[in-house]
């Protein structure tokens, strides 16, 4: 017998432009503003039974590669982009399954503001809403909020678990019981079932209690992906599911085998947390068809280190059209991503080495819809579970492969769900 692994959808660039000036991209890069993309997506893979589609976000205007936005703009990376959380609304009235997920920045939201937005979208759903935390990495989304220069790390991470914390006591706020509706009295809401909070922290104050009622699920469900040694502190304390973009089984095995070691000494159940992992598996009809297509993707990359440096340039504050292509690196530090930092270094001396080897996420992964849907299952019996993200290019064709390609022969292997259990994300997510 099997155990069943989780799938989820990642969509790197979120509300943003995706598939400019690529092949089979159709009308989605001309009407990037518009939700239709994102919709088809969202009914692909809920009639395919995944579990969530987590929308990535970011707040600024990169300009990190080459000193200026020029890079960026003209290829439409990471900008124009649309703020998640309205887009998030028209996919919960799409669908009746499915999780929904937007990234929502704990350095610069404030919590009282986001407990009420992913309330409001909990209710309206009807109990399918996540959160992706993050700190956010850049000076420059900082500096669109009246800091100089972004907050140190470290802190940033001791200030999002107070922000998770006032989060939760807001959405607790309201028990469960408290909307009454009784015509006959004429009360609508038990005054006695609704509290203030009265939260004093270190970095927040909120009185509380919510001005909208508790939602379905109580707790949404709460995501995170940072993979410093403080993003997985955090994630132990608070998280739900943790999103992982290792590039080998081995690390994969042990960032969950920490995962879990972290969770049982918060005193929690270890099952409560699950580690879904990213994996941008390249699908033909044959395994030669795909290997063609890997290596011709592998052979771009290679003769555009460009685009690899500016997307690491983003993520980590560090301006890389500034090194030799060919020279060994010396030691780098950043106030960003540092996890992604340590692990794009850790693929080569050189840059044209690392981006060569260069993968976020498992992307060596090829073959029919039944190899790769075997090989996912080999890596997650020996990794333990819980699950994949999918982050391929956002192309109706690329979902069509996944959805109506891979996810059925998954299915028919009874390795992930073939039908929704429950009417909850949360208890979805925590069935197995
Ligand atoms: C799968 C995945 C999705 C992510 N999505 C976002 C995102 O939407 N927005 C963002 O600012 N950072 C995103 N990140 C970055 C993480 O939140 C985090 O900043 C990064 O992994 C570095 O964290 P660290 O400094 O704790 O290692 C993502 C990372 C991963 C692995």
């Amino acid at each position: 017998m099997v155990k069943p692994f989780h799938l989820g959808w990642f969509v790197g660039n979120g509300f943003g432009v995706h598939g400019w000036n690529t092949p089979f991209s159709g009308s989605a890069a001309r009407d990037w503003a518009k939700p239709g993309l994102q919709i088809d997506l969202a009914r692909a893979i809920e009639r395919a039974c995944f579990d969530f589609l987590m929308l990535e976000d970011s707040l600024f205007v990169p300009d990190n590669y080459g000193g200026s936005s020029k890079f960026y703009l003209e290829r439409a990376l990471r900008a124009p982009k649309n703020d998640p959380l309205p887009l998030v609304g028209v996919l919960a009235y799409v669908t009746k399954h499915l999780g929904i997920v937007p990234t929502i920045s704990t350095s610069f939201y404030p919590p009282y503001l986001l407990a009420r937005h992913v309330a409001t979208l909990d209710l309206m759903s009807e109990g399918r809403i996540g959160c992706n935390f993050v700190t956010s990495t850049a000076s420059r989304a900082a500096q669109n909020f009246g800091f100089e220069e972004h907050i140190e790390h470290d802190l940033r991470y001791e200030m999002a678990t107070e922000f998770v914390d006032v989060v939760k006591k807001l959405w607790d706020s309201w028990e469960p019981d408290a909307l009454v509706m009784d015509e006959a009295r004429g009360v609508f809401v038990d005054p006695d079932k609704v509290h203030t909070i009265d939260y004093k922290g270190r970095f927040y104050t909120s009185r509380g209690p919510l001005n909208t009622a508790r939602s379905p699920q109580g707790q949404p469900v709460l995501m995170q992906a940072g993979g410093s040694p403080q993003g997985r502190a955090f994630a132990a304390k608070n998280i739900d599911v943790v999103l992982a973009a290792t590039n080998s089984v081995a690390d994969m095995k042990s960032f969950r085998a920490d995962m879990r070691r972290r969770v049982a000494a918060e005193g929690r159940d270890p099952d409560s947390c699950k580690v879904v992992f990213m994996v941008i598996p390249t699908i033909g009809e044959t395994d030669a068809e795909a290997e063609d297509r890997f290596l011709r993707k592998q052979a771009f990359k290679e003769a555009h280190p460009e685009l690899v440096l500016a997307g690491m340039s983003s993520l980590t504050d560090i301006d890389f059209s500034s090194f030799d292509l060919d020279t060994p690196l010396a030691e780098l530090t950043t106030n960003g991503q540092q996890g992604t930092l340590r692990q794009f270094l850790a693929q080569g001396s050189t840059l044209r080495e690392i981006v060569r080897n260069y993968s976020h996420g498992l992307d060596r992964l090829w073959g029919s819809p039944d190899t790769v849907a075997s090989k996912m299952m080999e890596i997650m019996e020996e990794v333990g579970g819980d699950g994949y993200i999918i982050a391929g290019p956002l192309t109706r064709r690329y979902v069509t492969e996944v959805t109506d390609g891979l996810a059925p022969v998954l299915q028919k292997r009874g390795a992930v769900r073939s039908a929704y259990t429950h009417a909850h994300f949360r208890d979805n997510m925590m069935e197995f």
